[in-house]
């Protein structure tokens, strides 16, 4: 790659900035499992705010063009631009691969057969089985009835066991007993050990290259996963699988280990839409008559509360960094990257960047009812393109519904002193661990 086919490099104080205020935030938080304790500093210093300034402060600089970091040893190339963002997605998963070193050595830890870091004929049929799995086109899965009544169940255990107060604890577990029903069915709510052990393993995951791992816990935790998948239970992802091929090269417990892995990120999305819910009277209420309607069609659909899901996940990605390597020297922009470039798209920037987006930094659900996705802007919480989350859809019906099932029976509100007003801007940085609800 040389001279005019290639794009700039950062200078070096450009570059440790970038990593200073982008990098290692992001990754000091917690990839795999959120670290509370980082989480909750990184709130009070407000590190998003910061990342979306330094981002804006090197597209100032370089202009909207990728620029290399200046880095010995791998190369490193950070996005400015949305056009680029949807290009790279485009080109998955060749030559713009979502199998990166950094994803490998991280999720290594708990499902290394997972899709997302498998090649080839392995990827092809990995992404095939969990979009089947998941319904991934439709926007209403296949057995909503009955997930979505197992998700109502435990909306109301949860509306009578917190009384008045919701905090996060109490929140994320029931979630957990949520998302075990719905991928593994009601026999498995209860087996709180087999997250105990995935969250185990997601820890080691944080450290990516730098742990050898926990393999009894890796064993244990997939033979669980395997034998709680046998039974096959009716009403549950456990019961689609179990109606299917599985050859051995599918790694079937490696993907469902994701999906218990991947819908925590649901839990974090959904309480602090529900915070915000709670301090935006406007919303709340459009909110709460969509959750009160009583034709069937609306609520598997909930069309106003997924889009607050969605809001949710673009003023707080869950997934901050989505990770691109090129399998081979590559085009982007009419110009070449090199082979086994880290390409790197900050989610948080392009979602909040408040020179280009006039609702930056507002709740504006109304957005994605709009299509503000397709606008050709980077709104990309689920990823994008052929390595677009498969579960794109089917978390926002799960999430919808327990938001639903809350709405309707409960009046929302929010204790302490989070900045949370719908006049003013909302935190670059919001942590949920201590936001707690009041429910009347
Ligand atoms: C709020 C919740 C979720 C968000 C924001 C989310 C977001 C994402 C993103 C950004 C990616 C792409 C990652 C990358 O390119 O490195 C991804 C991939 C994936 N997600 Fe999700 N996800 C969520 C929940 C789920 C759930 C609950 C499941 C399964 C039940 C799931 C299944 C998957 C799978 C299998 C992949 C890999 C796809 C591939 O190999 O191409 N996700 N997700």
């Amino acid at each position: 790659v040389t001279g005019a086919t290639s794009f700039q490099t950062a200078g070096v104080s450009d570059t440790l900035a970038v990593l200073r205020d982008v990098v290692l935030p992001t990754f000091a938080k917690g990839v795999m499992i959120r670290r509370p304790k980082v989480v909750e500093l990184a709130e009070r210093l407000d590190t998003d705010a910061r990342t979306v300034r330094r981002m804006q402060r090197l597209r100032a600089a370089y202009g909207d063009d990728p620029v290399y970091l200046k880095i010995p040893g791998r190369s490193h190339l950070v996005l400015l631009s949305a056009r680029h963002v949807h290009e790279i997605l485009e080109g998955a998963p060749e030559p713009f691969s979502p199998c990166t070193l950094e994803k490998r050595a991280a999720l290594g830890h708990f499902e290394p057969g997972v899709s997302l870091i498998s090649r080839g004929s392995d990827r092809r049929e990995r992404r095939r089985f969990n979009e089947a799995v998941l319904d991934f086109g439709c926007p209403v899965h296949r057995l909503a009835e009955p997930l979505l009544s197992a998700v109502e169940k435990e909306v109301v255990s949860l509306v009578e066991a917190s009384d008045v107060r919701l905090d996060w604890d109490t929140f994320h577990a029931r979630w957990g007993r949520i998302v075990r029903r719905v991928v593994l069915g009601a026999a498995a709510a209860g087996d709180e050990a087999l997250t105990d052990d995935l969250d185990t393993l997601r820890s080691v995951g944080n450290w990516a290259f730098f742990h050898s791992g926990k393999p009894a816990t890796l064993k244990r935790f997939h033979h669980r996963v395997a034998e709680h998948l046998a039974r096959a239970e009716p009403g549950s992802l456990a019961e689609t699988i179990g109606g299917m091929d599985q050859p051995d090269r599918l790694a079937v417990t490696h993907q469902v280990a994701h999906y218990i892995f991947a819908f925590d990120a649901g839990a974090l999305a959904t309480f602090r839409a529900l915070a915000v819910l709670a301090t935006h009277p406007v919303h709340a209420e459009k909110a709460a008559r969509e959750a009160t309607s009583g034709d069937v069609q609306t609520r598997t659909r909930l069309p106003y509360l997924r889009a607050c899901l969605l809001e949710s996940l673009r003023l707080w990605p869950t997934t901050p960094a989505i990770l691109r390597e090129t399998t081979r020297e590559a085009e982007l922009g009419g110009r070449k990257v090199a082979g086994k470039t880290n390409v790197m798209i900050f989610a948080p920037f392009f979602h909040r960047d408040d020179e280009t987006l006039p609702y930056a930094h507002r709740f504006s659900p109304e957005i994605w009812l709009a299509g503000e996705q397709d606008s050709g802007r980077a709104l990309v919480p689920f990823s994008g393109g052929p390595g677009l989350c498969p579960a794109h859809r089917f978390v926002p019906m799960i999430s919808s519904a327990l938001m639903a099932g809350l709405l309707a029976r409960r009046t929302i509100s929010l204790s302490g002193s989070k900045p949370l007003h719908p006049d003013r801007d909302l935190p670059g940085t919001l942590s949920p661990f201590g936001l707690r609800l009041s429910l009347a």
